[in-house]
């Protein structure tokens, strides 16, 4: 099932006539891991709706296979999922593949810390070369056992073979980045755990984690410190009562179409449902500052969820500098604002990006050199790029662009060809398929070439 597997899918993107239309984006893919995660450790069944059907939340669907969930996807494209329990996991059959799916590796390890199991994860190149100490250093001192290939810097990298504690020590544990994986993997290890675990996040990250968990029933007490930290408690062991999931639009797959139509003059695009969850929003605020024409309607809550259809329309945009503390509200959109910038007038100054060295490639440096192929002109920094923008001349294009298996990298020059004068191509379009597999459809549909 994993892209890696396959023969690398190379795609060009051309200069394009207006986008219009109306379009809706897959499931958030974040949403989509934890309604899966959660329904398999609820006692009954649960329903999924609008789950993403991406190669990551399928793996994350397999895996909870594997330790006895059973997990069935409708006609109706429904998902019905008949959880084990808390505590109730099952000793997998053989390894865990985790494909490409960072978020699939560090959550379930934390489900598996606190079990009386043994797993093992594997994945593709890309992410057998992302760092997991992150995870199992909480992880351990909670009593969860793992061997693993050294690495780099004392880094930890899969394959992983985890070997759970029951019972596991409740934590208290202050994140040393702004992770949510990490949050979330110590809450989750804290489900089956004795006792009260603690994640004191000094900067807050998408927060779908505790929304879902005190929707299924877990007691979570939320609060903040004397220095202005989110505590986020969790009382363990939880009884998860199955829940009826309604998983809104992915807002970083939506980015990709929002970027599209503020760049390609004349466009207008209606985005349908799409999450605008206050942590996953920062891209929208910040496009909104460059200048950008975008109207949010019929805001509502679905499922737990704030979400709005979003319509789009072209617009000059201006070159900006983002605050470092909106980082982690976008963390997965910066490689299409880069994009953004690149059409803008004026320079764009990122910093704060560090985290961004460790996602499904090294985004900074990756991008830094597809923008370049593109002729734009760009500083690298440690921390973060400096792009210098076209003032919405078309981008020269005419180059083959290296994704190095990263979706978002891949979607991003595939948005930057279509205002590019000669066509982008992209050397293996396959890993879209993680997170947004209808995206070349969508693109067509809008009129994109
Ligand atoms: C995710 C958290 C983020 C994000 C990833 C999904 C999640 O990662 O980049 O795509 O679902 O919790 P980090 O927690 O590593 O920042």
């Amino acid at each position: 099932m994993s892209h890696s597997s396959s023969a690398p899918t190379p795609m060009s993107f051309t200069k394009s006539g207006p986008l219009t239309g109306r379009v809706r984006v897959p499931g958030d893919k974040s949403i989509s891991h934890r309604a899966l995660m959660l329904s398999a450790l609820a006692v009954g069944e649960s329903v999924i709706e609008g789950l993403l059907e991406g190669e990551d939340v399928l793996a994350t669907a397999a895996a909870m296979r594997a330790m006895g969930a059973r997990i069935e996807r409708g006609a109706d494209d429904v998902w019905r999922v008949h959880g084990v329990g808390v505590g109730g996991l099952l000793q997998p059959e053989s390894a865990l593949d985790m494909g490409n799916s960072g978020t699939s590796t560090r959550l379930l390890m934390g489900l598996v810390a606190s079990h009386a199991i043994t797993a093992t994860f594997t994945g593709d190149a890309s992410l057998s070369k992302r760092p997991m100490a992150r995870v199992t250093d909480p992880l351990g001192t909670m009593g969860a056992q793992f061997s693993c290939s050294p690495g780099e810097k004392g880094n930890q990298y899969l394959p992983i073979m985890v070997r759970g504690a029951c019972p596991a020590l409740p934590i208290s544990y202050r994140l040393p980045m702004a992770s949510a994986q990490v949050k979330s993997a110590i809450l989750l290890a804290g489900l089956n755990t004795p006792g009260i675990t603690t994640v004191i996040e000094p900067v807050p990250t998408r927060d779908h984690s505790e929304r879902m968990l005190a929707g299924f029933g877990a007691r979570l007490d939320i609060s903040t410190d004397a220095d202005g930290a989110r505590v986020i408690s969790l009382h363990g062991e939880a009884e998860l009562k199955p829940q009826h999931v309604i998983v809104p639009g992915d807002p970083s797959s939506a980015a990709f179409p929002m970027v599209a139509a503020s760049i390609v003059p004349g466009s207008e695009v209606r985005i349908d449902n799409v999450g605008i969850n206050p942590t996953r929003a920062g891209l929208i605020h910040v496009l909104k500052d460059m200048g950008a024409d975008i109207t949010l309607v019929d805001e509502r809550i679905v499922g737990g969820e704030p979400v709005a259809d979003l319509i789009v329309r072209h617009a000059t945009l201006k070159g900006i500098e983002t605050a470092p503390d909106v980082v982690p509200s976008m963390v997965d959109e910066f490689p299409i604002l880069f994009i953004a910038a690149a059409c803008a007038d004026g320079t764009s100054i990122f910093r704060g990006l560090e985290e961004l060295r460790v996602k499904e490639s090294d985004r900074i440096s990756v991008m830094a050199k597809g923008l370049e192929a593109i002729g734009v002109r760009v500083e690298e920094l440690e921390d973060g790029l400096i792009v210098h923008g076209s003032g919405g001349a078309a981008l020269d294009g005419g180059a083959t662009i290296a994704a190095e298996l990263d979706h978002r990298i891949a979607m991003s020059f595939a948005i930057a060809g279509l205002v590019s004068a000669a066509p982008v191509t992209i050397d293996d379009m396959s890993p879209v398929a993680t997170s947004f597999p209808v995206f070349t459809a969508m693109l067509e549909g809008l009129g994109a070439r």
